[in-house]
């Protein structure tokens, strides 16, 4: 599955709206992981690097930010902004988090444990990866 917006289900309820994700139903992957970002300082960035195995979901569950992701072809950017909207990255893509808003909540379901050696921070070896794994990485 390539990089893209998921449409996460949501109850409108006069109560208050609820949504929910499910492993391996919403997004194509188990959940090992979850964390999230917060009282980003205004200008900062996050993100700068790809993952060699792990993919994501993010979604802006308050405020928004943007997210440019880089396939090592073509460069995206997606603005999150809604909590029933999700942004799936599939694993060896270069991804940036930038224009946080004050109070922004970004959460994260990762389908890896943390793992350091899974980065890659520079941006010429993830072009590398990318091109000795043509077949890998769709
Ligand atoms: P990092 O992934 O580099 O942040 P970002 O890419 O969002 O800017 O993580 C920052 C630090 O937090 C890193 O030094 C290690 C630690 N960390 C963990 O220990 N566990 C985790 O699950 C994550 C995401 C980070």
């Amino acid at each position: 599955m390539k990089t893209q917006i998921i449409s996460l289900p949501k109850y409108d309820d006069p109560r208050g709206n609820l949504s929910f994700i499910e492993e391996e139903n919403h997004i194509p992957f188990k959940i090992e992981r979850t964390y999230w970002i917060y009282d980003v300082p205004g200008g900062q960035t996050r993100g700068g690097h790809a993952f060699k195995e792990q993919q994501e979901l993010i979604v802006a569950l308050s405020g928004s930010f943007d997210l440019v992701v880089d396939d090592g072809q073509v460069k995206q950017t997606f603005s999150l902004n809604r909590s029933y909207y999700g942004l799936y990255i599939p694993s060896g893509i270069w991804r940036q988090m930038q224009n946080f808003s004050t109070n922004s909540l970004a959460l994260i379901l990762s389908s890896t444990h943390y793992n350091e050696s899974d980065y890659i921070y520079d941006y010429n070896d993830f072009l590398n990866m990318r091109r000795q794994n043509e077949t890998k990485y769709e």
